[in-house]
């Protein structure tokens, strides 16, 4: 069974969808916030899911360290962000090579990269008039959403849409869908071949 840890810092609809979804293959052992006020992590308590708080600002150089330390604790063997909005540095990403996945709210590389996440990434969309967006999965490396894409779904953009009915859809149509889908996928993959083991 790969244990996930789901990294989260607002509202945890997509950490809601991995709860829902079903995984035989894996099952999510921690939440990690970047922030206690996350409703994120209620939606892991309710589910039983212990969950820690790592607030970079308070932790400083130890951020890193004390987060792996955590997550080799738990004994994880996949992190997902799901709408986490710390940039992880590079000891962590090279702790768990192809094993850390981030669902992004468009079509990448469209709307990506620094200053792109949340609603700003759909206000941008919306300024930009495109008719198509989306969502995006990928694997997570040093360069902000720069990652090998595993998968994409396309959501039309509707006359009159602001950027929170254009953020609603893309999650309901595409994130909340491609993010179990992918992580099921990937937990599969793993169990499979044992060299995927941390
Ligand atoms: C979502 O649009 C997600 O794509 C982005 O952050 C938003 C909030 O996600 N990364 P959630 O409801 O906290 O999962």
């Amino acid at each position: 069974m790969i244990r996930m840890a789901v990294f989260v810092s607002g509202g945890g609809t997509n950490l809601q969808a991995l709860l829902d979804s079903e995984n035989p293959y894996g099952t999510v052992a921690l939440v990690v916030a970047s922030n206690p006020r996350a409703y994120a992590i209620e939606r892991g308590r309710q589910a039983g899911i212990p969950a820690l708080v790592f607030q970079r600002k308070k932790l400083g150089a130890a951020y890193s360290e004390k987060l792996l330390a955590a997550l080799a604790e738990h004994r994880i063997d996949l992190v997902v962000l799901a709408g986490f909005l710390t940039i992880l540095d590079e000891a962590v990403i090279a702790a768990y090579p192809r094993r850390i996945l981030n669902i992004h709210p468009s079509l990448l590389p469209a709307f990506g990269g620094v200053g792109f996440y949340g609603i700003k990434v759909h206000e941008a969309a919306l300024a930009r008039g495109v008719k198509i967006t989306g969502a995006t999965v990928h694997y997570v490396n040093e360069v902000p959403d720069g990652g090998e894409i595993i998968a994409q779904r396309a959501v039309e953009v509707l006359p009159g849409d602001t950027p929170e009915t254009l953020q609603r859809r893309v999650m309901e149509q595409a994130e909340w869908h491609i993010l179990p889908e992918v992580v099921r996928n990937q937990c599969k993959t793993m169990e499979e071949d044992p060299s995927w083991k941390a």
